[in-house]
This record gives structure tokens, sequence and C-alpha cells, in this order.
């Protein structure tokens, strides 16, 4: 009896022991950003200001914490209980992103010691060995080089078309962005891992069903990614992997299968078409110079290139359909650039989409208005003075609020007006969809190429038009749940054969 009361007496006081240990650490905790005299958005004792993340989309959640700042060039956040600071001003973040960046290498993000294609890719990569692998990578994203994709994004545009009219032929609403996907998919994928992919055709496909499971983002995953920002420092823990682990097994296999049909990594590659030949020469010269570099490494750059490049593109192409199918004028004018240029040249090549400025303007309004990212992540290694009020500590995540800057009425007049001409010949206007400085999107001239592929093949063959019941663009709704601004619902238009 006296035993059983004791063991009782020891549970209570320990409980209250951690209890008030707990509240005395949540007061320290709360008083973070006061101490410093930096604005501050109240937390919730538990979400910290995650609780606002859970009502929307990233986006909704950076314009909450923008609006709520009062203007303020930075806020202070919590992350759970960690400690965040936002920045909203645009030159405060060029310096963190650009002249600071020795400071800002790093995101504040990590995937599992025991997952390679995760910790290996480049997105997660940590210095000394990004800088290593994104020298490696850099020259093959030039503009040159990507010409070497041009017979592939030629011939997957034109079957692009050809699925539309397919579609037209049954007479059903057509969902834009799995479309879109489809192609994306198998322009990416192809590059990436060297295997033929049909889903522009068919809508199906090994790689096809690969990005249909990312995009699912399942409860495992969003944990996982949840673990990956918010507490980095219990993911090997929970062992978390960035892909499922089928997945990754799959993308072993074929790039293994791919590399061997190619002549294994022991020759330079014959050819250089495309990103898979890139990554062998990589790994040849790293051998010549007899430096170590696993296949694993390589492995997660191809599937890096394809998570980094299928969602986001096809959101891209998805809301620029949108967008044009109610702006009627855009579209003609769109359609009278490409045709003159197609009349001109009789071909259109990437060279010359490039050169289109209203199809590009149009690339950048989609951009703005819908940046896929909300954010951009960095952690200091040191300590940084933000201005000569703040000093932030080393280690404090920092949230670039791109989202916010890309729709505030002081930098974008009346910034929900979908108006490409914002961008025509002002290319020094604040646009971070892809990023800034050394790390910013390695994939942005790939992007820009598949895009002008598509845009062309799409906008020269249909006039788009709204579609009676599909939301019109003012009335999109961005997914609850996704770390990416895309569509909450299905999205159509209707697609209007050109005589
Ligand atoms: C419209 C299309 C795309 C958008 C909006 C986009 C956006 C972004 C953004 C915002 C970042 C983070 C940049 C930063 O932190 O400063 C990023 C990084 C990255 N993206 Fe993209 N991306 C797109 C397409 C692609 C494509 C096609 C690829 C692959 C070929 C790709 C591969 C990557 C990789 C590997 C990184 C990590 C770079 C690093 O840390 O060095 N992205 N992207």
């Amino acid at each position: 009896m006296i035993h059983h009361a004791m063991f009782l007496y020891l549970v209570v006081t320990s409980c209250v022991c951690l209890l008030a240990w707990v509240y005395l650490r949540w007061l320290q905790v709360k008083q973070y950003w006061a101490k410093l005299n930096v604005p501050f958005i109240e937390p919730h004792p538990v979400l910290g200001n995650l609780d606002l993340l859970i009502k929307g989309n990233p986006a909704d959640f950076m314009l909450e914490i923008y609006n709520r700042s009062n203007g303020s060039l930075y806020t202070g956040i919590w992350q759970l209980w960690r400690p965040t600071i936002v920045i909203n001003c645009p030159k405060i973040a060029e310096r963190i992103l650009i002249k600071d960046f020795d400071n800002f290498r790093d995101r504040f993000a990590v995937t599992g010691e025991s997952d390679p294609t995760g910790s290996l890719n480049l997105f997660f990569l940590k210095e000394p060995k990004w800088s290593s692998v994104r020298r490696h990578l850099t020259p093959v994203f030039t503009s040159a080089k990507l010409r070497m994709l041009e017979d592939l994004a030629e011939i997957k545009s034109k079957q692009l078309t050809q699925r539309i009219y397919h579609e037209l032929s049954k007479n059903e609403a057509i969902d834009i962005k799995a479309l879109y996907t489809d192609f994306t998919t198998d322009i990416i994928g192809t590059a990436s891992f060297g295997i033929e992919s049909d889903a522009t055709l068919t809508g199906d496909g090994p790689l096809r069903k690969v990005t249909k499971e990312l995009s699912q983002f399942s409860l495992y995953r969003k944990l996982a990614w949840g673990c990956y920002f918010l507490l980095p420092e219990y993911v090997d823990m929970f062992g978390f992997t960035f892909f499922p682990k089928s997945t990754n097994a799959y993308f072993l296999k074929i790039f293994h299968e791919a590399v061997q049909l190619r002549g294994g990594f022991d020759h330079a590659p014959k050819e250089n078409k495309d990103l898979l030949d890139a990554l062998i020469k990589m790994k040849y010269d790293a051998a010549t110079k007899n430096e170590e570099m696993g296949e694993d490494l390589l492995v997660a750059q191809a599937a890096v290139f394809l998570q980094g490049g299928f969602e986001t593109t096809a959101s891209n192409l998805t809301f620029l359909s949108v967008e044009l199918a109610h702006n009627p004028k855009v579209q003609e004018k769109l359609y009278q650039e490409l045709l003159a240029a197609k009349q001109k040249h009789g071909k259109l090549d990437a060279k010359n989409l490039s050169e289109l400025k209203y199809l590009n303007s149009i690339i950048k309004e989609t951009l703005r208005k819908y940046p896929i990212t909300p954010s951009l992540i960095r952690v200091p290694t040191k300590n940084y003075k933000i201005d000569d009020k703040l000093t932030i500590e080393a280690g404090t995540p920092v949230l670039i609020n791109l989202y916010s800057m890309h729709v505030n009425p002081k930098y974008y007049s009346d910034p929900m007006t979908f108006d490409p001409e914002r961008f025509n010949g002002n290319e020094e206007r604040i646009l971070m969809a892809f990023g800034q400085g050394p790390r910013k999107c390695i994939g942005e001239r790939f992007a820009y190429q598949q895009i002008r592929y598509a845009v062309a093949a799409i906008f020269l063959n249909f006039e788009l038009r709204p579609r009676a019941g599909s939301p019109k663009s003012c009335d999109i709704k961005f997914a609850k749940h996704s770390t990416l601004i895309i569509p909450a619902d299905v999205l159509t238009v209707d697609f209007v054969p050109r005589k």
C-alpha cells in the first residue's frame, strides 16, 4: 500500500514538474521576438503560427502573415515552437539571397541520412557537397545545351495538340492540369531517365504512375514533408524517405538500365542529348579526376529534376490557359505574335520562341500571379544583421515572403488583374518565382523552353474559351494542404480548333 502511494506520489510530482518545465519553456519561447523588438504574430501554444497554415494553402498563409504585419519589413513567427523570421521586404530578401549568400547557402530543410535519393538531391544537399554538384550541373542547363532537347519538346507539343483533338472527339471536359502533367512528365522524365514515356498521348504509363503518386501527397508524405521543414532533427528517427520506397526502387532500376544501354560509366557518353547523358558525363569526369561519385548521387538528381519539374511547369500551363481563356484580347495578341513568327521562320524553334516578347511576358505574368512556391527558405550559418535594429541568431529559419511581394499593390498596381504588359520591357520588376541568387531554380530555362513550346502549339491550333461551370481566374482556390500553389479544383477550358 505504502509502495503504491509512493509510486503515485512520484508519478504526480514528475508530471507536475514536467508541466511546469513545459510552461516555463513556453513562456520563454513566446517572449523570443518581443525581446528582440521584432513585430510578431501571437502564437498558438502548440502550433505556433502554423494554426494559420492549417486553414489554407501556404500562399494564403504567407499573405496572412503579411496582412497582419502592418507594413513591417519583417515579422517574427513560430513554426511550432521554432522562431522563424519572415522577410516581407524585397531589398532585404535580395541581400539575403544574393549579396550575403555566403551566409545563406543552405535551406532550412533536411531529409534522412539513410535516404540517398532524398538527402543527395540538389534541393536538399548541404554545403560543401551542394556547391560541387551544382557546379557540375549548371553547364547542362544553359540555353545552348537545352537546345539538345528541342526535338523532344517539338514531338511532345505536337502530341499535345493530337491529344486535345482526341479528347474533343469524346465530347467531355478536359482536366487541363492532368493533361499538362502528362506532357511535362514525358519531357522531364525522358530527359532525366532516358526512357520513352507516352503519357501525352495516352494519359498513362510507368512514369506517369509515379508522377500521379507524387501529386497525391498522401498523409505519410505530408508528415514527412512537415518533418523535413519543421523538425529536421527528427527525420532520421522516423526514417521518412523523400520519395515513396517503391518509387526509389523504380528510379534506381530504370536509371541503371538506361545507363547500361548507353554503355555504362566507363566511357564518356557518345552523344550529349539529354540530362541523363549529362549525369553520366558528370560521373565519368569525376572518375578521371579520381573523385568518388556514387550512382545514388546521380539517381537523386534525375529524381529531383522530375519532382521539381513536372508539377510546377504543368501548373504554370494550367493557370496560363485559364487566364487566357478569360482574357480574349491577351489571347488574340499572343496568337498574332505566334502566327507572325511562324510565317517568318516557317518552324518555331527554341531560339525564335525565346525572342517572342509577348509570349514571354505572358509566362512571367503567370509566374507572378501564381508563383508555384509561395516562399523561399534559407538558414544562416552565422549570426546575421538584418538591419540596425535586428541581428538574427545562426540557425534561425528565414522565410522570404515572395507571394506577398508578387501580389502587393505597392509593387504591382491592381495585382489580381492578369496583365502581361507589366513585363513589357520592364525586366527589372520583382519576380522570384524561380527563387533568386546562386541557389535559385536550376531548371528555369528548361521550364521556359517547355512552356513556350506547349503554349505555341496550343494557341496556334486552338482558341481557348471559358467553359461553363469551371471557375473564373478570380474564383480559383489554391489547394489546401499542398506545399505548392496549385488549383484546388479540376480546371477546364473549351478548346475550339482554329480553321
Ligand atoms: C515553372 C516551373 C518551375 C518553378 C516555378 C520552379 C521553382 C523553383 C523554386 C522557387 C526553387 C527554389 C529556389 C530558391 O530557393 O531560391 C526551385 C529549386 C529547384 N528547382 Fe525548380 N521550378 C520550376 C521548374 C523546374 C524544373 C523544370 C526543374 C528540373 C529540370 C527544376 C529543378 C529544381 C531544382 C533541382 C531545384 C533546387 C536547386 C538548388 O537547390 O540548387 N525546377 N525551383
